[in-house]
């Protein structure tokens, strides 16, 4: 067994990006399993700023294989951008780095205009505007455009021509034009001739590394409550974001995987519509969205920010099957007053520590105080120098989940980080 799933514990931005970079050290191959252009980590290269969006984080460590597996669905232009950006830092993004599953769906410019349309109207839930949905619906309806079909120009044309049949009274609905396929079939074909090199069976090559057992890294994408069966519909994103989801999304066996690790922050963070029990609306709130940095690195938009929801968490922990945890974040609750972690919800007076299978927006938390702490965290790297605070929000977390907090991230370099266990 040699599979280890990087997952976020809540609604994503949990600091994947910097744990999938630290739990990569040594791997051999560092694999995406799900959703697209949503997700985006900013990583800082030799002082440089760069955010990518659909090549997994481990594309910074020398060795890895970085695949874009099957379960995902890809922007061949953002992706080529991406690439070329990469390169520019100086990072190999050749075929011995860098492989994309032919059976990973494309998202198409009329994905992107649909999430745009219906976002811009009444039903709109917060989306990414990046064609997420869209793209999984035409995957699910058996119409979808596969990156393999980029280099099969027939195959391309067929699944096209279905596909804008199928989305023409969506687009006469929402007052628009099905877009001339023509110009479409052409520069897909320029994208497939583009990427030619890095597209393959990435499958194949996935159960080749389990069978050898290569040390292989699943980066999970979003978080666990943004899933599309277990998070809170319909504010989900579309694609299953579980670490179940990196045994289909990949191509491997459940058996494969070895160990699940969920990353939370020491607080909570949303973007887009949708419940969020513990949410801030005043002052703290705002200080921790700015100390935070919790701007959407796709979007810009600032993120909804509140106070770590341990009910939430737990749900996760026990989605998810986790093994362990890492918390990120800490040290953004340096100088509060005071700290709060939610460790009950009351529905209609009834205390409970289960999320709720509907109406989230119904409970209210219950919340343990702690006192706040001024101690700067960030060149703390000794389990014992820890505010007692900070020792209780994680013991807090351990003891509702039951899964251990192994490493509590303290800062954005790879050196801020505290071992705990
Ligand atoms: P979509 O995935 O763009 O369709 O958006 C659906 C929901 O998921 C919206 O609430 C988005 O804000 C949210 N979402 C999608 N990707 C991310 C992410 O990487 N971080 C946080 N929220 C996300």
């Amino acid at each position: 067994m040699s599979v280890t799933v990087i997952v976020g514990a809540q609604w994503g931005d949990e600091g994947k990006g910097k744990v999938v970079d630290m739990l990569t050290e040594g791997a051999d191959v560092v694999a995406r399993y799900g959703g697209g252009a949503n997700a985006g980590h900013t990583l800082v290269v030799g002082g440089r700023k760069t955010v990518i969006r659909l090549v997994p984080s481990g594309i910074l460590q020398p060795r890895p294989l970085c695949v874009l597996g099957p379960g995902m669905v890809i922007d061949p232009q953002v992706l080529r951008d991406e690439l070329s950006s990469l390169a520019k830092l100086g990072v190999d993004t050749s075929a011995k780095r860098v492989l994309i599953s032919e059976n990973a769906h494309v998202v198409m410019p009329y994905h992107v205009l649909l999430d745009q349309l219906r976002e811009a109207g009444r039903h709109a839930i917060g989306t990414t505007k990046r064609g997420i949905g869209p793209a999984y619906e035409d995957k699910v309806g058996r119409r979808g455009v596969r990156m393999g079909d980029l280099l099969d120009e027939e195959t391309l044309r067929g699944r096209l021509s279905a596909a804008l049949d199928a989305w023409s009274p969506t687009f006469a609905s929402l007052a628009s034009e099905v877009p001339p396929m023509e110009p479409i079939v052409q520069s897909y074909l320029e994208h497939g001739r583009a990427l030619t090199s890095l597209i393959g069976d990435a499958t194949g090559r996935l159960q080749d590394a389990v069978e050898r057992d290569e040390i292989i890294v699943a980066e999970g994408a979003q978080g666990s409550l943004l899933d599309i069966d277990h998070g809170t519909y319909p504010f989900v994103t579309s694609s299953t974001v579980l670490a179940s989801g990196a045994a289909t999304g990949l191509g491997i066996g459940p058996t494969a995987i070895r160990a699940v690790v969920g990353i939370t922050k020491a607080y909570a963070t949303r973007v887009g519509a949708g419940p969020f029990p513990t949410e801030l609306h005043d002052d703290v709130g705002e200080r921790i969205r700015q100390r935070g940095g919790e701007f959407g690195s796709v979007t810009g938009r600032p993120r909804r920010c509140g106070w770590l929801d341990l009910v939430a968490l737990r749900h996760a922990a026990r989605l998810n099957g986790m093994s362990e945890m890492i918390m990120t974040k800490a040290d953004v609750l340096e100088g509060l007053d005071v700290i709060r972690v939610c460790v009950a919800y009351e529905i209609d007076g009834v205390r409970s520590s289960r999320v709720p299978g509907r109406d989230l927006a119904r409970v209210k938390p219950v919340f343990e105080e702690l006192p706040g702490f001024s101690t700067p965290l960030g060149a703390c790297r000794d389990a014992a120098a820890l505010p007692q605070t900070v020792r209780r929000i994680v013991e807090l977390a351990e003891q509702h989940t039951g899964v251990p907090v192994r490493w509590l991230s303290v800062g954005p370099e790879r050196e801020q980080s505290v071992r705990l266990s």
